[in-house]
């Protein structure tokens, strides 16, 4: 095992919106069922932002003020905030400077990075970069979506799929081996095409693969959501997931037999039972909460993180692997000592 981490998680916290929508309620407004959902992805219900007049920054903001106090600090002891989001507030400045302002986090440099489901994974290794050139000492940690915004009404293989909220992380320098011990991060842009949403950039007015089919039969202008071809993104993503654990643990020097926690992205319970296989854990050392938030893509793994931390499922000497994948592609891991 690595002897030195160069940081650790000082505090944890996270935001769901109150709005819950089950797969009951889906039913009831396009052609899909609780059991099919159920059966082939794990979720029950997701909890969204709906007509609750939030964004992306609100959210955020509850989850990074949940990490601060945690952590023992006060906002303006941060001095940095990295937000990973694939739904911004807006297209500039980012959704992070928003974070600062409502913080009133007055000493931070504030910015967003954007590698979809996987985004909270690469922030972190962002701000594992700045400690470990001294650069920085509270560093916030945020993944946060307003993942239904993006959603489709009318496509029911992708509309089921997602939900809302945010996750934060407080990191510092670590003191001993407590920390991240490992990381890996990838992407391969060849496979952009089966997981996108190609509309709102500089690239909307050309030509783009899709453009033929950019309009679905009752007008609506697809480019502005989610499209996604679903079984190769599960095929991929279960290959991603696994690579990821295996390359994380080989950065952090051990294997599975060392791995006590896993957390995976919580995009299709059946993803999530592929890596627990992979690395052999038992479903209580398996964190799931697919059921009650869908997938909300670089919140997921902060999320799920506060959650099994508070609800005492993660304690302190844990060796957790987290794991996520996502539109771009992009995939990769971290190990943590708690
Ligand atoms: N309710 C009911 N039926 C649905 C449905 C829904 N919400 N969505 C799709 N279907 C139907 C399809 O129309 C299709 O019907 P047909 O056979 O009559 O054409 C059938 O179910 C099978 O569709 P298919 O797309 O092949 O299903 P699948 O087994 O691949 O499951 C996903 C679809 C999306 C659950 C699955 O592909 C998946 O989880 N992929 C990964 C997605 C992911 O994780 N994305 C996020 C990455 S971060």
């Amino acid at each position: 095992m690595k002897s030195k981490p160069v940081m650790k998680i000082a505090g944890t916290g996270h935001y769901l919106p109150e709005n819950i929508l089950t797969n009951k309620d889906l039913e009831k407004i396009m052609d899909t069922t609780d059991e099919w959902i159920t059966q082939r992805v794990g979720i029950k219900e997701r909890r969204v932002v709906g007509d609750s007049g939030m964004s992306t920054s609100d959210m955020a903001t509850f989850a990074a003020r949940a990490a601060i106090e945690n952590a023992g600090l006060k906002p303006e002891d941060i001095d940095a905030i990295i937000l990973a989001t694939v739904t911004p507030d807006m297209n500039f400045p980012s959704t992070a400077i928003f974070v600062q302002k409502n913080l009133g986090a007055v000493n931070a440099a504030a910015f967003d990075v954007s590698a979809a489901c996987t985004g909270w994974i690469y922030a972190m290794t962002i701000a594992e970069g700045y400690i470990m050139s001294g650069k920085f000492k509270n560093i916030l940690v945020i993944g946060a979506e307003f993942l239904t915004s993006l959603a489709d009404i009318n496509d029911r293989a992708t509309y089921v799929l997602f939900g809302d909220g945010a996750g934060a992380v407080v990191v510092q320098p670590a003191d001993n081996d407590h920390g991240m011990i490992g990381s890996y991060i990838k992407s391969n842009g060849e496979l952009a095409e089966l997981l996108w949403s190609y509309g709102g950039g500089t690239r909307a007015n050309k030509k783009v693969p899709d453009q033929e089919k950019m309009f679905d039969e009752n007008g609506f202008d697809k480019r502005s959501t989610i499209r996604m071809e679903g079984n190769k993104v599960y095929k991929y993503a279960v290959r991603a997931m696994i690579e990821s654990a295996e390359k994380a643990m080989e950065d952090a020097g051990i294997t599975e037999e060392d791995l006590t926690f896993l957390i995976p992205h919580q995009a299709n319970l059946r993803i999530i039972d592929a890596i627990a296989e992979r690395v052999k854990l038992h479903d209580d050392k398996v964190m799931r909460n697919i059921q009650y938030t869908g997938n909300t893509s670089s919140a997921s793994i902060p999320v799920a993180l506060d959650q099994a931390i508070k609800q005492g499922r993660i304690k302190k000497g844990d060796v957790v692997l987290a794991a996520a994948f996502g539109g771009g592609f992009t995939w990769g891991g971290l190990v943590l000592k708690i």
